[in-house]
């Protein structure tokens, strides 16, 4: 943690989850409890549900749930200690230091010291081009149209031929020979000693972090070769899938939309003509890290991709990232096989914005690719084809959209619309079916997947984990009784054994253990979830002796899978043995409260 856990907690208590999220969303107060349209999925019908005694807030629709920063970093896409940096400001507190380590702060001055070795760089490749060795390079741009604002604005370069001018340049700059290697930009030899250059003679794109910090390069040929395209290598300041180019730009507009292209030349072209709010994901595939960084901002993404296979491929690609991470997803795309670039320079921008206004739903353009590859004149062909556009259509949360669509399958296919919906709604049923039972078998150890007993009893055995942790965390005296029964290592889920042990700790600390205050210990957000999901849904027992049963049932579906899953790895057979006698007392188990 980079923070000490009395500030989070105090920061977490001075910023009131009911004003919080209402400053994202409308909520209507009924009883302690505010509900609302969830934020995180699509729905109609509010089933979010925000409780301001608790400080939780937890969608019935989708599972979705945490404390105050628990929200944030969902809503925001934050880390914990950017959540916890954002509801600080917002509560006027400042924060202390925060705590790295010796090691943490050794790499970031590592990092520092790359930042400034890469602006030195782009410096260097920026006076080439505009000196006499960079003549060709400028012609080129010229060819290519790309003005003199964009060339500045986007930090244009060249780098000269030979083998050494920026190790030279960035030695004299006090650079060392490991810093060099660090940062990609030279490559040490083969044979012999020493090191070369690994761009010459290119046109250089500098490639920049969200702040604007440049972070490596591409580098063009200038005339036809291999490999086109040169790029730096991942280094400890480049990650590929986590950077997209020109965003540090685009992300100025505020649109909340974004073009993605394919390449540099692409996305300079588009902002060029005036669409500022274009990014590129520069060759590599689009993949969940840059969902996520996208998600900061915007919710809506124009898909322009090449019009060839390999664009079609990757847009394909790009749609359920994109929609899993709750973006609107639009497709568009550029005629007769031409890329962006190339259609704006022959017909203008006001062709494209016509381009841009007719972009279509990704489920269209879904649905086109997979018409390529069905022959209508064969009976069977068109069955797989609706079956298979029905998994599409199934996705959809939208019914007026899937409506539409499948208005238009029947009228391709000839197929009855209601034969369709039917298909779409077996398939979203067994979707739900699954759903309910994976979340928590997904998440399991080894041992479930080999156990077949043990995992049809998972759906018990979660169900009584969750419910003796929230009885511990209410009441003092069950916790004080169970943990004479079960240690941490007997829930099976790590995040509960965690659980279980903050729960000793909460009580040392305050006597009561507050929910919304253990939430706090874990960083990620789907732990934070899981244990909010533990204090959503309360059992309630009307009697003591409902209380004690429901304990001594659950401790026993607790306590066999471990003593059983304890034999399975155990390796003498007087530990098997020992096991089985504690397992065989068990049935004898029966739990009480009223003696303490
Ligand atoms: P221009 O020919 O300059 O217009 O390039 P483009 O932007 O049309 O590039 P293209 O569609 O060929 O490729 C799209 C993106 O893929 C480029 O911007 C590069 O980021 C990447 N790319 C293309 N060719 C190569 C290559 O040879 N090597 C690498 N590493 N990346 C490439
Ligand atoms: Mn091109």
């Amino acid at each position: 943690m980079l923070y000490p856990q009395e500030i989070i907690e105090e920061v977490r208590l001075q910023n009131d989850i009911v004003d919080v999220i209402s400053e994202y969303l409308p909520l209507k107060q009924k009883g302690t409890s505010y509900f609302g349209l969830c934020p995180f999925h699509n729905e109609k019908t509010p089933s979010f549900s925000v409780n301001s005694e608790r400080q939780f807030y937890y969608c019935f629709g989708c599972g979705a749930g945490g404390n105050v920063y628990t929200f944030i970093m969902q809503m925001e896409n934050d880390t914990f200690p950017e959540a916890v940096r954002r509801l600080a400001d917002r509560a006027h507190i400042i924060l202390p230091e925060p705590q790295y380590t010796q090691q943490a702060k050794e790499q970031e001055m590592k990092k520092q010291r790359l930042f400034q070795l890469h602006k030195q760089a782009g410096r260097f490749f920026y006076e080439k081009l505009h000196e006499s060795v960079g003549e060709e390079a400028r012609a080129y741009l010229q060819k290519r149209q790309m003005n003199i604002n964009m060339q500045k604005k986007f930090g244009i370069g060249y780098a000269p031929k030979g083998q050494q001018q920026l190790y030279q340049y960035l030695q004299q700059q006090g650079f060392s020979e490991q810093e060099l290697q660090q940062s990609g930009l030279v490559i040490q030899r083969k044979e012999g000693k020493g090191y070369f250059d690994r761009f010459h003679n290119r046109l250089m794109f500098p490639i920049l972090d969200i702040q604007g910090r440049v972070i490596g390069f591409g580098g063009r040929i200038l005339q036809s070769g291999e490999p086109k395209y040169l790029n730096s290598p991942e280094t400890l300041i480049f990650n590929k899938s986590k950077n997209l180019y020109g965003l540090n730009f685009a992300k100025n507009t505020r649109k909340r939309e974004i073009i993605l292209v394919e390449g540099y030349m692409d996305m300079i072209s588009i902002y060029q003509a005036g669409f500022r709010n274009v990014a590129a994901s520069l060759g590599t595939a689009f993949n969940q890290e840059h969902a996520k960084t996208l998600k900061k901002y915007a919710d809506s993404v124009i898909l322009l991709y090449d019009s060839d296979d390999a664009g079609t491929m990757a847009a394909q690609r790009a749609i359920p990232i994109l929609t899993q991470n709750g973006f609107r997803v639009k497709v568009m795309q550029v005629p007769n096989g031409k890329d962006p670039d190339e259609f704006i320079k022959q017909n203008g921008a006001e062709a494209f914005s016509h381009l841009l206004a007719n972009a279509m739903h990704y489920v269209t353009f879904q649905i086109q690719c997979l018409r390529k590859e069905y022959d209508f004149t064969q009976t069977q062909q068109k069955v797989e084809f609706t079956t298979k556009t029905a998994n599409i259509l199934a996705k959809l949360d939208n019914d007026i959209e899937r409506n539409v669509y499948t208005n238009e399958i029947s009228n391709m296919t000839g197929i009855s619309q209601q034969a369709i919906e039917n298909e779409i709604n077996k398939i979203i049923n067994k979707e739900n079916d699954v759903f309910a039972q994976s979340a928590y078998q997904k998440r399991n150890t080894q041992y479930y997947q080999k156990n077949e007993e043990v995992k049809t009893k998972s759906h018990g055995l979660f169900a009584a984990q969750k419910d003796i942790l929230y009885l511990c965390a209410s009441n003092i005296q069950v916790y004080n009784k169970i943990k004479t029964i079960l240690s941490p290592e007997d829930f099976i889920e790590p995040v509960y054994q965690k659980v279980y042990e903050y729960i000793a700790l909460l009580y040392q600390k305050n006597s009561t253990v507050f929910p919304a205050e253990l939430v706090n210990y874990f960083e990620q957000q789907q732990q934070q979830k899981l244990v909010t999901q533990i204090f959503a849904v309360s059992s309630e027992y009307k009697t003591m002796r409902d209380l004690e049963k429901a304990l001594t049932e659950e401790v026993k579906t607790i306590k066999r899978v471990s003593l059983d899953r304890l034999a399975s790895q155990a390796e003498d057979i007087e530990q098997i043995k020992k096991l089985v006698i504690e397992k065989g007392k068990l049935d004898g188990l029966y739990i009480t409260l009223a003696d303490g």
